[in-house]
């Protein structure tokens, strides 16, 4: 193709009239549709057997939301009722982020909701090193081609391994990183909040995540300023 618009190209420069109202740029401004582009990672999860999580799992749970997201969420790995629906956060911790991605004037539509690791790991236990480091390639894609304004991490294992760290989640939430030059806010797991067995304990765990997701309105804001 780029010797046929080459070729032409000359014809146009030596003033030949067949080419005279071609458009022969088109080669170097296509655009690439990221839709299609999420499409095509999405498929690659679906055939993938890169680790053993692979070989359990009901669905693979690739994330959804947005082709051009402000935000995206990213949680550690499907749960059970994820597994079933190959779908990201529709569980009980799930309705708890649906709540407060409405809360920050977003819905699962408009956001994109992905995990570390996309397949679910037995009985719930964290990914492994072997696991996280097979698929992350395709996480990293996705942020690629997202480009997002801002990612959110909730909680420890969504943390530790984008960032290739080991914090605790507890110091570090709400501070800002960055991820190939997107600001990151780590927060607390959704099911973090769930587990709290107060009510006053409840109520200030939400009240900590509204704070730091105050923080990511703000990234979001001074980038479309
Ligand atoms: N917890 C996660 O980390 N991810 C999900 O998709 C669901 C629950």
């Amino acid at each position: 193709m780029s010797e046929l618009l080459e070729i032409l190209k000359f014809y146009k420069e030596i003033g030949a009239e067949f080419v005279e109202h071609m458009e022969l740029e088109f080669g170097e401004e296509q655009q690439v549709d990221p839709r299609a582009e999420l499409e095509a990672v999405q498929r690659e999860i679906m055939g993938c057997s890169k680790c053993e999580l692979h070989k359990n799992k009901k669905n693979y749970v690739p994330g959804e939301g947005s082709s051009c997201p402000d935000i995206i969420f990213i949680g550690e790995g499907p749960g059970e009722v994820e597994d079933n629906y190959g779908r990201p956060f529709v569980g009980p911790a799930g309705k708890l982020l649906d709540k407060m991605i409405a809360k920050m004037g977003y819905s699962r539509e408009t956001v994109f909701i992905g995990n570390i690791v996309k397949c679910r790991p037995p009985r719930n236990r964290d990914p492994l090193k072997n696991e996280v480091e097979a698929c992350m390639p395709y996480l990293v894609r996705q942020i690629q081609i997202l480009n997002p304004k801002v990612i959110v991490c909730l909680g420890k294992v969504a943390m530790n391994n984008l960032l290739g760290v080991d914090y605790s989640i507890m110091r570090e939430r709400g501070k800002q990183f960055e991820f190939m030059g997107i600001p990151v806010i780590p927060t607390f797991h959704p099911a973090y909040i769930l587990r709290q067995q107060t009510r006053e304990a409840i109520s200030k765990a939400k009240w900590e995540v509204w704070r730091d997701m105050e923080k990511v309105l703000a990234i979001v804001r001074r980038a479309m300023e």
